[in-house]
């Protein structure tokens, strides 16, 4: 235990060490390249440029480069050494240097939640817990439902998480697994092997449930852990995606500290660039085909709203914005839209919606009593009660008990959400194509696009959106077929000297 905290001790320095030299690194590398043009910045033509190199931007930086060339800026740096570890992401989680900490307004009942994201290359996918699940095959039909789009469908989806992956577990459940694992993905999928594996099962079994695996057809089933790890070490979209083709792949240009303040839109409402500034220096890229939002389900509606599109009463209200665009929905998780604020979030809506938390609470305990766990395991509940909550063990009890404690697993999602063809931008910030409604070029490929949270963890589904997002671009830029019809018109940047002062804008209102 004690070394255990010295060693997270030691790897948080280690961590604020590693940050802190890779920042001072970039800014003599930023020096050196902006050399002749400090004052002015000089713009470059890329085919797309993504904006936040996090799980989804990675992965469509990766597939969106093998034909074209990317752009893919990023306000972190790389991420340290000990993001490659299972063990240490705790840790590499927690530290300001390397995440963003989001306050929620005050709860309807009560308190503030905070919730953290990844600020470096990978984003939050060069953090997170691990945990590689797909989510339930009825979310994908539910998702294809909801956008009127078959496409979203379990079975049609399954190509593309298969895509994504190469699965090197062990099968536990009963299905054919080669109709649910890709054999030749960037990711590698690996099983947990716990030793208690075996003791689990038996558990489950008394309890007259199947033993599932956790990616095949999702049922409520015992299962092991999946996880997305090459040889022990974290397989992100980053390691696999970008990592390995950063300098030898001349269509994949990867800026780091590269802090994004407006995509920029001409007179048409047709996205050709974005301004950004590298450690205060401004500078400004043009995108000949699109502007691809991939900043996370918070920074993405933020940067739409500081480009100027969003609810007009937002922008309105919102110090500052110097253009209006389209009138657009959303879906919006944040309701207080000011830079710094999110989200009226709201965990528990009203005393009833604790049942379920409570079943899943009774459940623990059912295993807990099972002969295969008291025969291997000595286990006596050892939690101090609750502060507060009276008459243990009582459904009462337990009720404030999760009041306490509930808290959100970081699977936010919805903020510029997908929407059927059919809606306008009243109703959904995108169409079914991920485009930005009433804005031309333009797409957001994240966790925000999800109408609904999946019934998993995250970081599967927004591989999978991105994936999907990464063939239906390619699909409409194939250079063998006409350019389609919503995203045509052409290059159309303002010259030199617009640029220039667009981006002295952009700084202003920062
Ligand atoms: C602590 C934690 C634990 C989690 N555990 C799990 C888990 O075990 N399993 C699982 O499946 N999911 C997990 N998740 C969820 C999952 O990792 C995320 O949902 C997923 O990574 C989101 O991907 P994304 O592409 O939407 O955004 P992100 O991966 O967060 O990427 C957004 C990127 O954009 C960059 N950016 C933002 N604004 C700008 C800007 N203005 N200019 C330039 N760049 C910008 C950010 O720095 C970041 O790198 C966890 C999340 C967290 C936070
Ligand atoms: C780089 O992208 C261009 C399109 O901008 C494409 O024509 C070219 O073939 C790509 N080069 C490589 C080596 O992929
Ligand atoms: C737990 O076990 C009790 C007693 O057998 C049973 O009534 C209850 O349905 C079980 N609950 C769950 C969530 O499994
Ligand atoms: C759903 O899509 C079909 C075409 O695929 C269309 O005919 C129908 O009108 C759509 N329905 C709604 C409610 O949008
Ligand atoms: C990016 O710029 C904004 C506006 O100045 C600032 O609030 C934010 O902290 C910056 N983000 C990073 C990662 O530097």
């Amino acid at each position: 235990m004690e070394i255990a905290s010295f060693l997270l001790g030691s790897v948080a320095l280690v961590i604020q060490l590693f940050a802190k030299q890779s920042e001072i690194a970039d800014i003599a590398k930023t020096t050196i390249e902006l050399e002749n043009d400090l004052s002015l910045p000089l713009p470059k033509t890329y085919d797309f440029i993504i904006v936040g190199a996090g799980t989804a931007g990675c992965l469509l930086a990766g597939r969106l480069s093998e034909k074209f060339s990317v752009l893919l800026l990023e306000a972190g740096g790389s991420p340290p050494p000990a993001a490659a570890v299972p063990f240490f992401s705790g840790t590499v989680g927690s530290d300001p240097d390397i995440n963003y900490f989001f306050n929620t307004v005050d709860m309807t009942y009560g308190g503030v939640a905070t919730v953290h994201t990844g600020k470096m290359l990978g984003g939050s996918g060069s953090h997170n817990d691990l945990v590689h699940n797909r989510g339930s095959p009825k979310d994908y039909d539910n998702i294809a439902r909801l956008l009127n789009d078959s496409s979203w469908e379990y079975e049609n989806v399954m190509e593309f998480f298969k895509k994504t992956e190469t699965w090197q577990g062990t099968q536990h459940g009963e299905e054919d697994l080669s109709r649910y694992y890709g054999t030749d993905g960037p990711i590698v999928v690996q099983s947990v092997e716990f030793p208690i594996l075996p003791i689990w099962f038996a558990a489950g079994r008394e309890l007259g449930f199947k033993i599932g695996d956790p990616n095949g057809y999702q049922t409520e089933s015992f299962q092991p852990s999946n996880t997305p790890t090459r040889n022990g070490q974290r397989s992100s979209t980053y390691a696999e995606f970008v990592k390995p083709y950063e300098n030898t792949r001349e269509n994949l240009t990867v800026v780091r500290y590269a802090n994004v303040s407006e995509v920029l839109l001409n007179a048409n409402n047709e996205a050709y660039g974005v301004a950004y500034t590298r450690h205060g220096h401004p500078q400004i890229s043009y995108a000949s085909k699109e502007v691809i939002v991939s900043a996370g389900v918070f920074s993405t509606p933020l940067l739409l709203m500081k480009s100027g599109i969003g609810p007009i009463e937002t922008l309105e209200a919102a110090e500052g914005a110097t253009r209006l665009a389209q009138p657009l929905g959303h879906n919006p998780f944040a309701t207080d839209s000011k830079p710094g604020r999110s989200a009226d979030r709201v965990f528990l809506c009203c005393p009833g919606q604790t049942t379920e938390q409570r079943k899943g609470i009774q459940l623990v305990f059912n295993i807990t009593e099972t002969q295969a766990f008291q025969t291997n395991f000595k286990l006596t509940y050892g939690q101090v009660p609750s502060p507060g909550c009276l008459d243990f063990p009582s459904d009462e009890y337990w009720r404030c008990h999760i009041h306490n404690e509930i808290k959100t697993w970081i699977h936010m999602v919805g903020s510029a959400s997908l929407g059927p063809d059919s809606g306008d931008a009243t109703t959904s910030v995108l169409d079914t194509r991920f485009r930005v409604r009433g804005v031309k070029a333009l797409r957001v490929v994240d966790a925000s696009v999800y109408p609904e949270v999946p019934n998993g963890n995250l970081n599967a589904p927004v591989m999978l959106a991105a994936e999907k997002a990464a063939a239906i671009i390619l699909e409409d830029w194939d250079a063998s077929g006409p350019p389609p019809e919503d995203n045509g018109g052409g290059f159309t940047g303002p010259n030199l000297l617009m640029s220039i002062i667009v981006t002295a804008l952009a700084m202003l209102h920062l």
